[in-house]
């Protein structure tokens, strides 16, 4: 039997933080021999909120770049740009005749998003899920590892097949798969530094909310130097009224790679001025290797647009072949 696909993406929206990583990146690194696998750079949604058209491709440079400074291996996955493959945008529009406009109207990230934009919410912003739909079931996905917030959409995304499938197709021949969520219970759900019921978020206002991966060290020591405690001597895990604690601890023990139960006994004594400069050192040398590998590969651009292009060749093969599935479905007359 052949390798189970896996398939995700981040958009190309400003700096990656500690949450993208350890929610999603690292994840998809650790455990990519043991699938085949596609992370996809989604520009597409990149502009469902007002974006900069100076900024777009830079950042697409950039995310293209951390993933490979973060451990994506281009022996077992592919990397691409989502607006290099058209089918993206096709399929989303044969998927929204099938989706009701209620189900978008659920989703909860769009009703904050909007509620912070305030006017002008695009029609991009409420289909969001759908051409994130598209991305996953274009690559016939069987699971998606992603961070705790994106649940609902894949909630949405096997909804939707499973109405598609009700409809155009049968149980001998599925038109398309129905994928899985991969949500890792440890990272799943990192906390903004400043407010720890928050989660770390690239749309906080504020820089001392989260960590970004290309911070420099000053700067990592600054924010969690600044970023909220309590008054309270001996950190635990899992205090109810504690989350900033147990955030902090969190995340110490997966950069420190130490188990929770070694961290609760290192931790149990201590104060937050010991604490803090241990955190950050970690913090410090766990993100270094990240740094200096980033710097090299966004030096050569040249490397960076052939790993690319080749994405975009393998992506396209898997994908027009499940638009054309789906098309010949739906009863489109072939192109001659
Ligand atoms: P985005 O920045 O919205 O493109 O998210 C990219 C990936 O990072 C998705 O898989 C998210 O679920 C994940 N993610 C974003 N913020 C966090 C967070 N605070 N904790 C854990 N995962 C997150
Ligand atoms: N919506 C996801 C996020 O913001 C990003 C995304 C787009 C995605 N398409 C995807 C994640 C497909 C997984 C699979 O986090």
């Amino acid at each position: 039997m052949g390798k189970q696909r896996i398939l995700s993406g981040v958009q190309p929206t400003g700096n990656l933080h500690l949450g993208n990583y350890l929610g999603a990146i690292r994840n998809w690194v650790e455990n990519q021999q043991d699938y085949d696998n596609f992370f996809c750079v989604v520009d597409l949604h990149a502009i469902t909120v007002p974006h900069d058209p100076k900024q777009l491709a830079q950042n697409t440079y950039a995310i293209a770049a951390l993933y490979l400074a973060c451990g994506i291996d281009l022996e077992y996955s592919t990397i691409f740009v989502q607006s290099h493959v058209s089918a993206h945008s096709e399929l989303t529009w044969l998927l929204n005749c099938i989706t009701p406009l209620n189900w978008l109207e659920r989703m909860t990230q769009y009703k904050e998003k909007a509620l912070k934009q305030g006017e002008n919410v695009s029609v991009g912003l409420l289909d969001y899920p759908v051409l994130m739909a598209a991305d996953i079931l274009l690559y016939n996905a069987d699971k998606v590892p992603v961070g705790e917030d994106q649940k609902q959409h894949l909630e949405l995304t096997r909804d939707i097949v499973i109405r598609i499938n009700d409809k155009f197709g049968s149980k001998e021949k599925p038109v398309l798969k129905l994928p899985e969520p991969l949500i890792r219970k440890e990272g799943a759900r990192v906390m903004s530094l400043t407010d720890g019921t928050k989660k770390m978020s690239k749309s906080d206002e504020s820089e001392l909310s989260r960590i970004n991966l290309l911070d420099p060290p000053d700067v990592i020591q600054k924010k969690i130097k600044k970023c909220k405690t309590d008054p309270i001597k001996g950190l635990v895990f899992d205090a109810p009224d504690r989350p900033e604690c147990n955030n902090l601890l969190t995340l110490y023990s997966i950069l420190a790679s130490k188990t929770k139960s070694d961290v609760a006994i290192e931790a149990q004594e201590m104060g937050w001025g010991q604490f803090k400069p241990l955190l950050t050192e970690t913090l410090i040398e766990s993100l270094k290797p990240i740094q200096d590998k980033y710097q090299s590969i966004m030096d050569d651009k040249n490397y960076l647009q052939t790993v690319l292009k080749d994405g975009q060749h393998k992506a396209e093969t898997v994908a027009n072949e499940t638009l054309l599935r789906v098309k010949d479905a739906l009863g489109f007359l072939p192109k001659f």
